[in-house]
């Protein structure tokens, strides 16, 4: 993931912010680089690998300016070498940038047809040239960056230092994180607290679309619609954990809004934007001739497997079965040599999974882990690691590494079903193509946040509530019901819609919500007409949809809750966001410890 850091500071500012940027190394990168004002003008440093080359580079000819940006560089779009790391230059302009520019391609395309030559094949530096337009064409920088902002569709956070401005950083953030650190005469913006906490404690969180001003003196910040507006000065613990709440009352709160984030680090791993192709790492057996594949995990990460299930079958026509570890071993499941296991785990020291996972190896299967820890257990004994990017997840419930679980899931399937001819170059790239938008439909799924916790809280005193899905979103109704019963302690069951007849539907009246998750799919009105049949019985619904299911059905329900209508095959991805932050308003309204629920443990190590 990419770490950014931004300083205008009183003394000399490189190693300071190479100082940020290995606070940032948690994250991942592959390349890191620096620019500063030197003199008035733009001069910049970049190397390819570690920090510490970058820091060579830095000792062979000092700096002395004072203003600078920093970044730590996961590759998304263009390879990782020095030429696409971090900071861009487009004219007077120099940029750092955390996430994807979802239409950076046709924006690309205009200025092309403008004239202007770029110099890399990565999408922030399109981001540089708008804002240089936008400051040739007149514009003030704060006007050219906003200017800016309003042509980009996507996820992420940008700083930008400005040649001629020895004392102006604006930062911007739309999904990926971003916080603004207060020093004694020097101002300091960050990817998180972590990258502050050595020079400041006194932190103000960006909110979601918010853009910051920021001289040695002041700080300015204007909202998604332009306005000036203000934003809490936090006190972090940051210096003394390695992890904090990134200003929300709880880690799941944070955890939950990084989604947009982590989960498009996760898809740059794994898809070509430009080409529309999914690339895996090399797999341990060829793919096109499996005959069937066994998927294995506990808890939340067993339902990523049961969703992955549903794609598998249908875009790449395999058999998957999926077992949850902790009674794998015990059906004694026959398995081909050299056929593939999938284990997902978040932690990957659970040790039924692990020792599922040897169960599979000690009868000749191959092992691919889905895991989001790289020197765990299970992925050191893998034969092949796919991982997860989605940072640490200190909140017990997982959330994040649920989604990004299902990320790297996605991009399997659709690899999978290229490799067994199921899926021609049109259709990977269909998919792929959807995928690129899911960091900004997860930022407007989350959105929805203030309505989710008015419905959590009208349904928080029920003592059970009935989860329903169909197909694909079935594994969905699963979670939700998981989620809300281990931080709030409601009694919640998950079942397919269809089978509501054969025993739950004894238990609807009116204290039973039932919340039905329903895009407007295929399925749609099968699900609506179970959604009817538990009316009838006065159960209240819930609904969760997209936007065309609730202009339809959204009257029959007591509550719908609506996220972006996107393609049906990322429904488990995007209707995770809404039962992640109905379980986590149930639980901080009935007032339990929502990061530590009462039994539970974040990576279970016994049988
Ligand atoms: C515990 C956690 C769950 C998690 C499960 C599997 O029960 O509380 O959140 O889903 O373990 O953990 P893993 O680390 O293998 O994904």
């Amino acid at each position: 993931m990419c770490g950014i850091v931004g300083i205008l500071g009183q003394e000399p500012v490189a190693m300071r912010l190479v100082e940020a940027l290995r606070r940032l190394e948690y994250r991942g990168y592959d390349s890191a680089g620096i620019a500063v004002l030197e003199d008035g003008r733009l001069e910049r440093v970049r190397a390819p690998g570690k920090l510490n080359n970058l820091v060579e580079r830095l000792l062979a000819s000092p700096l002395a300016a004072t203003c600078g940006i920093g970044h730590t560089r996961w590759a998304t779009h263009g390879a990782p070498n020095e030429t696409n790391a971090h900071p861009h230059f487009a004219g007077p302009v120099a940029i750092v940038h955390n996430g994807i520019i979802e239409n950076f391609k046709s924006l690309r395309e205009g200025l092309l047809k403008d004239g202007v030559k770029t110099a890399t094949d990565t999408d922030t530096e399109v981001v540089a040239h708008l804002i240089a337009q936008r400051l040739k064409a007149g514009d003030a920088p704060r006007q050219a960056v906003q200017n800016t902002l309003d042509k980009l569709e996507g996820a992420f956070a940008f700083v930008i230092l400005f040649e001629g401005e020895e004392d102006l950083l604006i930062g911007a953030r739309r999904g990926s994180p971003l916080a603004v650190g207060h020093g004694d005469g020097e101002m300091f913006l960050g990817s998180d607290a972590i990258a502050l906490a050595p020079f400041t404690n006194r932190v103000t969180y960006l909110e979601d679309g918010d853009m910051a001003v920021l001289t040695r003196s002041s700080l300015e910040l204007y909202d998604s619609q332009g306005r000036h507006t203000l934003r809490p000065l936090q006190f972090t613990q940051a210096s003394a954990l390695l992890v904090d709440k990134g200003g929300h009352r709880h880690f799941m709160a944070k955890e939950i809004a990084e989604q947009p984030d982590v989960v498009g680090h996760t898809m740059a791993e794994y898809l070509d934007f430009n080409a529309g192709r999914v690339r895996l790492p090399d797999m341990p057996v060829d793919l096109a001739g499996l005959s069937r594949i066994n998927i294995t995990a506990c808890g939340t990460a067993y339902y990523a497997g049961l969703a992955a299930k549903y794609w598998i079958e249908q875009i790449a026509r395999l058999p998957v079965e999926v077992d949850v570890a902790s009674e794998f071993r015990y059906r004694e499941a026959p398995l081909e040599e050299g056929g593939l296991s999938l284990v997902i785990s978040q932690s990957g020291e659970t040790a039924d999974t692990l020792a599922a996972l040897r169960y599979c190896k000690a009868r000749g299967q191959k092992v691919a882990a889905v895991v989001n820890v790289p020197e765990s257990t299970i992925a050191r004994e893998s034969d092949v690691v796919l991982r997860t990017f989605a940072g640490p997840e200190i909140g017990v419930a997982s959330t994040k590494a649920y989604t990004c679980q299902l990320t790297v899931l996605a991009a399997f399937s659709i690899a999978l079903a290229r490799a067994r001819g199921k899926l021609d170059d049109e259709g990977e790239a269909r998919l792929v193509t959807a995928m690129n938008g899911l960091p900004r439909n997860l930022v407007r799924a989350l959105r929805e946040d203030g309505h989710i916790e008015e419905v959590a809280q009208k349904i928080a005193h029920s003592r059970d509530i009935l989860y329903l899905g169909r197909g694909i979103n079935y594994p969905t109704a699963l979670e939700g019901a998981l989620k809300l019963k281990e931080i709030s302690y409601i009694h919640a069951e998950g079942y397919a819609a269809g089978e509501l007849k054969h025993g739950p539907i004894a238990l609807i009246d009116e204290d039973v919500p039932v919340v039905v998750i329903a895009p407007s799919d295929t399925l749609f009105d099968k699900t609506v007409s179970n959604m009817e049949e538990v009316a009838a019985r006065g159960a209240r619904i819930v609904l969760i949809t997209d936007e065309e299911g609730a202009a339809h059905h959204g009257r029959n329900a007591f509550e719908t809750i609506s996220v972006p209508l996107a393609d049906p095959f990322l429904a488990p991805i995007l209707f995770a966001i809404p039962v992640q932050l109905l379980a986590y308003h149930a639980a901080v309204f009935l007032g339990t410890d929502v990061d530590q629920p009462r039994n539970l443990a974040k990576s279970v190590t016994v049988e």
